[in-house]
């Protein structure tokens, strides 16, 4: 099944294709050499199964299937030659697990992002090594999302596919593999398995050692807008590409997407919110939370790094009131509006899948508090935006901490498109929150990294300079803001009391004082 997006083409000579590996689709996006978004074309994937709860597997062979379709579909669509394409770059879903034997063949399943089977292996690697060794070594605490734990599960677990594996490959970089041929990554994905030397962008040889892996497993590492592989005659016959286009090594989905919303230079964030909400920033030097709630990566831009919060319920805390409600996110969204700021009293903690930043705590569970008989679905609805917007928050009250400067904050994802969401979002922030003109994410920074491989573009704050442009402003409202940072102080109560709640439920031991999460790094750290 397609979604199609359809502009002008014009006289444009040296079309870059981006693709993105995404969790439900793979999406090719044509740019032109002046920074237009021409064409996209986005074909579904089959879906994640979950065999077990909180486990969650895909087939890399549908990931192919899915970026031969899109490509072949956005070519068609534009009438654009698969040999006027001048470089093609990949972005993708982060941190799966794809193990394949010497032939290349796929061992089994891939493990994906969102999987948590791995935390006694987390657990492991953090009592092993030292939560301060790891994050010397990776810049990174051992979160379940990470590669590396997953390999690890695979090691305990199945350890005749662990005996078996010969090279591994994260999810875009498969897909590259089947274009291609080579087994190669980029330094900002690679940044999320927790085998990569963050600062000083190689791989780290004892983390390789401390999982006991042979380093030969491991992809060959480049920077994002590198020429790294060519389209194979094979896979050419397969998508309507020339055999020989350069293919740029490209970057993970958040590196990517934050190169299509112009997020490059230091001072510029980006707060997206999809069905996780991601706040984003760049900058110059490799910023490292002593706590380990934020990620700290290489950027997808040489000598630049990033850091990030996640919060893993964000989109899909209004999906799951949407369907709890009843009516669709436009209804939901108009009565949210007609509820005033603090939705008067009622929070939403919006941790239903539990939470990365600033807990890593996958067990917590969500909660709405604050209610009174008067209240109506529109201070719930009111309240879930809210409460998602505090979430995001608590990675800007983290970069304040650290010294992370933020001079612009560009919003993304379907967030960006509610006006609510975006005035909520700049009153909770306490910025101005700039939209961007062409919402395309990562296929987008895909195609502008392999822009700047193919030389169209000097250097990535070129491309994104040439191609990013802010399309609208909004501003944050001072006396709202007040209201809201009182709002926000009674939120971060609320992460505390539902954790003794998840305990209290599990039969565990209660938490100390001071704990605000299962993990000996966070429980020290100050939100
Ligand atoms: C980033 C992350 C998600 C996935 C899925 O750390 O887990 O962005 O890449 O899109």
């Amino acid at each position: 099944m397609y979604t199609d997006t359809v502009r002008c083409l014009g006289d444009t000579t040296i079309p870059l294709l981006g693709i993105d590996i995404g969790t439900g689709g793979s999406r090719a996006l044509l740019l032109s050499e002046d920074g237009r978004v021409l064409h996209a074309a986005t074909a579904e994937h089959a879906g994640f199964r979950s065999p077990q709860a909180a486990w969650a597997e895909q087939d890399p062979a549908d990931w192919w299937r899915a970026a031969q379709a899109a490509i072949r579909q956005v070519l068609k669509v534009s009438g654009v030659g698969g040999d006027q394409i001048a470089a093609l770059g990949l972005s993708g879903q982060m941190h799966g697990t794809v193990v394949l034997d010497e032939r290349g063949t796929v061992l089994r399943p891939a493990i994906i992002w969102c999987d948590q089977r791995g935390e006694v292996e987390a657990g492991e690697l953090e009592r092993t090594l030292g939560a301060s060794r790891l994050l010397e070594l990776t810049s990174n605490p051992a979160l379940t999302n990470f590669t590396l734990v997953k390999l690890l599960w695979l090691k305990n677990h199945e350890p005749e596919t662990w005996r078996r594996i010969r090279h591994l490959l994260l999810p875009k970089d498969y897909v590259r593999y089947c274009l291609s041929g080579e087994y190669a990554i980029d330094v900002a994905e690679a940044s999320g398995t927790l085998l990569l030397d963050v600062a000083h962008r190689r791989w780290s040889a004892p983390m390789i050692a401390a999982a006991g892996l042979d380093a030969k497993v491991l992809p060959a590492l480049f920077e994002s807008p590198e020429v790294c592989a060519r389209v194979s005659a094979e896979a050419a016959a397969l998508t309507g590409l020339k055999a020989g286009t350069p293919i740029v090594a490209g970057a993970g989905d958040q590196a990517a997407g934050a190169v299509g919303m112009g997020i490059s230079r230091p001072g510029a964030v980006s707060a997206t919110i999809g069905t996780s909400g991601v706040v984003f920033a760049a900058t110059a030097r490799p910023t490292l939370d002593p706590h380990g709630r934020l990620h700290t990566f290489c950027h997808a831009i040489p000598d630049r790094w990033h850091v990030m919060g996640v919060t893993q319920a964000a989109g899909l805390s209004l999906r799951w009131w949407r369907e709890l409600l009843g009516g669709d996110y436009d209804q939901l969204t108009a009565a949210a509006a007609t509820a005033p700021p603090g939705a008067e009293g009622v929070l939403w903690a919006p941790y239903l899948m539990g939470e990365r930043t600033p807990h890593c705590d996958p067990n917590v569970r969500a909660g709405l508090v604050g209610l009174a008989a008067h209240h109506t679905r529109a201070h719930v609805a009111r309240a879930v935006l809210e409460g998602v917007a505090f979430s995001l928050r608590d990675t800007f009250t983290i970069f304040a901490e650290l010294g992370v400067p933020v001079e612009r904050v560009r919003a993304g994802g379907g967030g960006a498109r509610s006006e609510l969401w975006r005035q909520i979002q700049a009153d909770v922030y306490g910025h101005a929150i700039e939209t961007v003109a062409a919402e395309e994410g990562a296929a987008l920074g895909a195609a502008l990294l392999a822009g700047v491989g193919a030389g169209v573009w000097r250097d990535v704050d070129a491309a994104c300079d040439a191609a990013v442009h802010t399309a609208a402003t909004v501003a944050c409202r001072p006396e709202v803001a007040r209201h809201m940072d009182a709002r926000y102080s009674a939120y971060r109560r609320l992460y505390p009391a539902l954790r003794e709640l998840t305990l209290n439920q599990s039969n565990h031991a209660p938490p100390g004082p001071g704990d605000l999460g299962p993990r000996a790094a966070v429980q020290s750290a100050p939100i």
